[in-house]
């Protein structure tokens, strides 16, 4: 069915002026991106994105490195949208990502791997709802 997830270009990427190359990369995959929006988080912010992960070692780490720079927000809409983000996206780890992946083109290490994408439909309607309003979604 078609659908709809949250995906994160991340500070590494902007840094080095790549997300053109990331958007042609989800739209190659036939995602449509139907809200965009470049911003820059406050650290509760981030906390309150990746709260999910509030007792993982990495975290504190992660809050750093998602408020060091801009990212762009988006929402992907395409069939079975959430299943092919992750697809194009590759594995968390770029060291374990497939050949034609994002990761794998892109990302520099587990922290720093380019793109974040929701990975179920049911937390892809909250991270959403977190960052966009309703009408800044067009599809
Ligand atoms: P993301 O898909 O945004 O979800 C959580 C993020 O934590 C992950 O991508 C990585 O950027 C970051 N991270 C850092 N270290 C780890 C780790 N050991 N395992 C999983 N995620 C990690």
């Amino acid at each position: 069915a078609t659908e709809r997830t949250l995906s994160i270009i991340k500070p590494d990427a902007t840094a080095r002026n790549i997300t053109g190359k990331i958007v042609d990369k989800l739209e190659s995959a036939g995602l449509r991106v139907v809200a965009q929006k470049r911003v820059k988080w406050s650290q509760a912010d981030a906390e309150a994105f990746y709260a999910v992960h509030k007792e993982r070692p990495f975290f504190n780490d992660l809050v750093a490195f998602m408020t060091s720079g801009p990212i762009v927000l988006q929402v992907l809409e395409g069939e079975d949208a959430v299943a092919k983000n992750r697809e194009v996206m590759g594995a968390t780890n770029p060291a374990d990502a497939a050949e034609g992946t994002i990761r794998k083109a892109f990302a520099e290490n587990i922290e720093r791997n380019s793109v974040h994408g929701s990975d179920s439909s049911e937390n892809a309607e909250k991270e959403i709802a977190m960052c966009f309003k309703a009408d800044e979604i067009v599809g």
